[in-house]
């Protein structure tokens, strides 16, 4: 078992922020494993390719995640790109991106190469990049609670991020499993420190190799 912390959950359920606080809690860094998506599906975007074409090509690029204590700086080919990795556009285009087989197992490696402890949120980290993680949790929020948290982050109505995050649910559905050992938390009637605090309550110290401060 390693000292890694799993929050996986679909668009919107909050596992980011979550993840950021819990991690901020411990003392210790997180990372997005979203964003590594996000970065690939800028590059089709940049470069005018469909993820079939990117994938045949990645090896040609170079891509870093850089944890922060506030922020993942994420690197493509050595030009930060973070700021760019939340648009409309690359929502859009991202599961298509995720869904391509190489793609995952590029973006595996590159995560799997962080020495934890640290916490990753994402959608397989506990069921299949990190089964190993000492704790495991997997966040749900009915898709109307989650369109209004995403609302004031991108420039759409309300509809058009609700129509966004059903369509990803079901082009997701595939690696977004919960892992047997996951504790499911429904976050849709609680806040985001009532979520950290349902997380944190979990996380106890372990003699020899506590992941607490
Ligand atoms: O978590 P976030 O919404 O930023 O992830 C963006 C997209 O990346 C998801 O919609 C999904 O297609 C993909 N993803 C994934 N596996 C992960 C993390 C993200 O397939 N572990």
């Amino acid at each position: 078992m390693q000292d890694i912390i799993t929050i996986d959950g679909p668009s919107a359920s909050g596992k980011t922020s979550v993840a950021q606080r819990v991690a901020q809690h411990l003392g210790i860094p997180y990372i997005s494993s979203g964003l590594l998506y996000r970065a690939v599906a800028l590059l089709c975007l940049l470069e005018n390719v469909s993820a079939e074409e990117i994938e045949q090509h990645l090896g040609k690029h170079r891509l870093e995640l850089k944890p922060t204590p506030g922020q993942n700086l994420v690197f493509l080919d050595g030009q930060e790109v973070s700021e760019a990795l939340h648009s409309l556009e690359v929502d859009q285009i991202v599961s298509a991106v995720a869904a391509r087989p190489a793609i995952r197992q590029y973006v595996n490696e590159v995560l799997r190469q962080i020495p934890p402890p640290f916490v990753v949120d994402g959608r397989d980290m506990g069921s299949t990049v990190f089964p190993q993680a000492r704790y495991k949790f997997y966040l749900t929020a009915s898709p109307e609670v989650r369109a209004k948290r995403r609302v004031p982050e991108r420039e759409a109505s309300y509809e058009t991020v609700l129509a966004e995050i059903l369509r990803r649910d079901q082009a997701d559905q595939q690696q977004s499993a919960p892992a047997q050992d996951a504790l499911i938390l429904d976050t849709s009637n609680l806040d985001l420190d009532g979520v950290v605090q349902a997380v944190l309550a979990h996380i106890t110290p372990a003699p020899g190799g506590p992941i607490t401060k």
